[in-house]
This record gives structure tokens, sequence and C-alpha cells, in this order.
């Protein structure tokens, strides 16, 4: 069975008088990371994503405002994230189809466990829906 998506909490230091730092360092992640990137000033009216990868693994993190994802795992299982929290992140697995919106204001944060490639893309969902639901 493929691995399903997790909500993943990171430290928390700091307090309501002085503001907050959250951490995250490669021994207390589930993967090596090999890129940061982040998304914003997108409209409210978009749903970004609407794809998977065969390789890539990331955990989103929401360092500002609202993002609502919606997942689906190879065999069918559908769910749906609120991240609303920046000491709080989403590990997506690999072979994970996911489409994101975002309030006005947010900033996702992508952490990631390789190095961007086209190639790595499952873009086309029917292409999605014919992996099989057992991992090989
Ligand atoms: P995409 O991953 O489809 O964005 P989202 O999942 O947020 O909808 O990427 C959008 C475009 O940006 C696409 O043309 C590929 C490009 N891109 C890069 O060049 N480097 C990157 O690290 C990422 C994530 C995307």
């Amino acid at each position: 069975m493929y691995k399903g998506p997790a909500l993943i909490e990171f430290p928390r230091i700091g307090n309501t008088m002085q503001g907050y730092i959250s951490v995250s360092e490669n021994d207390t992640l589930p993967f090596e990371v090999n890129r940061v990137y982040w998304t914003y000033y997108t409209p409210e009216s978009i749903r970004r994503g609407g794809h998977a990868h065969y390789e890539l693994e990331q955990i989103l993190v929401a360092v500002a405002g609202k993002i609502i994802v919606e997942t689906e795992m190879p065999g069918g299982l559908k769910e749906r994230f609120i991240l609303e929290s920046p000491s709080v992140g989403l590990l997506l697995p690999k072979f994970c189809w996911h489409v994101m919106q975002y309030t006005h204001s947010s900033v996702q944060m992508c952490i990631a466990n390789i190095a961007y490639e086209e190639r790595d893309y499952i873009r086309d969902y029917n292409e999605f829906i014919k992996l099989p639901f057992a991992e090989k």
C-alpha cells in the first residue's frame, strides 16, 4: 500500500508575548531536504496543484493564511486538510494527487526531497487513476 498524507507538528519555541520560532532539521523530517520553494499571491479563485509525483515528497506549511488541500491516493482514498498554523505541516508522499486553494494573503512553504524535474510530474488525472493500488 502507498503511504498516505500526514500532518506533522513542528516544535513551537516562544510565547504569546514575544512570538514564536518553529524549526525543522533533517533528523526530524521523513526525508533529506534538497529544495525549499514558496507560493504566494495566488488569487482565491485559483486551485493550484492538480498533479502527483513519482519521486517527490514534500511538506506544505501555511506560514501565513489558510490553505485547503484536497488529496487522493492511488486506490481512491480522498482527504481534505486545512492548514492554518505556521507550526503544522502536511506531508504529501509520492503518488499523492493534490489540489490547493489559498486565502488572499496566504504564503505556502514547501520543503521537498528532490530538485524540480518536470518529468517527475503526473499531470494527467486519467494517468493517475490507472496507477496500481499496491506499491511495487
Ligand atoms: P507547479 O508545481 O505545477 O505548481 P503548483 O503545484 O503550485 O500548481 O509549478 C508551476 C510552474 O512552476 C511549472 O511551470 C513548473 C515551475 N516550477 C519550477 O520551475 N520550479 C519549481 O521548483 C516548481 C515547484 C515549479
